[in-house]
């Protein structure tokens, strides 16, 4: 997609985008871009909440545990109702699954025909810190009939089935990027003005990079493949980057090149990630700007979800690093197989 195509310049605000794009789809009802902005506008009131957390009594922990025994922080809660609130009275969406919530949130609002998988704060250890975090969104249709009881079907939906996908970044601006598999764009905050604005258009990852993210402090217990790749990287001289937010990783690396790894460690047998709300966003990201994402053996987008909170190894970046850490990963498991190793 050429920027002649959309003829929208780098300044367009993110209303007038959106407008724009569903006058690409005659048949759109204009619901989706009613939700797109919806979570505009809860980006922007996190987005306030935690420029102001040093100030307000809104940092550390809540004092309680979400479903994967993580402790929450306050601003993990906070960010859980802003953003159901706002998909509650937009009245798009019949059901949210979010990190911080157990079961599926059902909005009950009749007419809703999207289901949201979130992730209101990632990164939440650097709250406290001021080091960037965001928040994660997939959006998807529900499977049965409109008004009906949410069924399982509608949140266990492969990632290939994303009608829409993106994250805000809460960094030294804010930025929302998305993307409804025409492409990626990244709006920045103008917080005087209360707008997003266009500022990256059609955003392609370098093919190639020489970054790599990934938490070394548990190389001891990852794969012998993880562990080939990164010596690697070593071997070449890449730069290791790791903030420890998902969301600013990814960014960094959707921008300049390279490649984000959660492998399976002996904390984390399954990886750390889930896949309904951190995977299967960025996933989509990645493949619409060109790059790759994968579990280590397939496409992450393709995985068949069988619980809310599951868990995935998670390899996202730049085609040929996830290709060669793929191939690495395949190669070993073979060499399992065949008892060579
Ligand atoms: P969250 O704050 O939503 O629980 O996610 C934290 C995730 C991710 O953002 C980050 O890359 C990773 O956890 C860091 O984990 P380690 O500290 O184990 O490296
Ligand atoms: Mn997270
Ligand atoms: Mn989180």
């Amino acid at each position: 997609m050429t920027k002649e195509h959309l003829g929208l310049p780098v300044g367009t605000t993110l209303d007038r985008f959106i407008k724009r794009k569903q006058d690409d789809f005659p048949y759109a009802t204009g619901e989706l871009s009613q939700l797109l902005r919806d979570i505009a506008l809860a980006g922007k009131i996190i987005n306030r909440e935690i420029s102001r957390s040093g100030l307000l009594n809104i940092g550390g922990a809540f004092g309680a545990t979400n479903v994967q025994g993580e402790e929450q922080q306050k601003l993990d809660v906070i960010a859980d109702i802003r953003f159901t609130r706002a998909l509650k009275n937009g009245g798009e969406v019949c059901a949210i699954i979010s990190e911080e919530e157990e079961e599926i949130i059902d909005l009950d609002n009749p007419k809703g025909r999207y289901i949201v998988a979130m992730d209101p704060l990632d990164g939440s250890s650097n709250i406290d810190v001021n080091v960037s975090i965001g928040t994660i969104f997939s959006i998807y249709r529900r499977k049965s009939p409109v008004g009906g009881p949410i069924s399982k079907e509608d949140v266990l939906q492969a990632g290939t089935e994303q009608v829409a996908a993106g994250y805000l970044l809460y960094g030294s601006s804010t930025m929302l990027v998305y993307t409804t598999g025409h492409g990626v764009y990244g709006f920045t905050y103008e917080a005087s003005l209360g707008e997003f604005f266009l500022s990256h258009q059609d955003i392609k990852m370098p093919e190639d990079g020489k970054i790599y993210s990934i938490n070394e402090g548990s190389y001891c217990s990852f794969e012998p493949a993880v562990k080939e790749y990164i010596d690697y990287c070593k071997e070449n001289e890449y730069s290791a980057r790791y903030i420890g937010s998902l969301v600013a990783d990814f960014h960094r690396n959707l921008l300049k090149g390279g490649i984000y790894i959660y492998p399976c460690t002996s904390k984390a047998p399954n990886g750390k990630l889930r896949l309904l709300y951190e995977c299967n966003a960025l996933a989509f990201i990645a493949e619409q700007a060109g790059g790759c994402a994968t579990n280590g053996y397939g496409r992450v987008l393709e995985i068949q979800p069988t619980e809310l909170h599951q868990r995935c190894p998670f390899f996202i970046g730049s085609k040929k690093m996830v290709q060669m850490a793929s191939d690495l990963m395949k190669k070993q498991e073979q060499e399992t197989a065949a008892g060579t190793v």
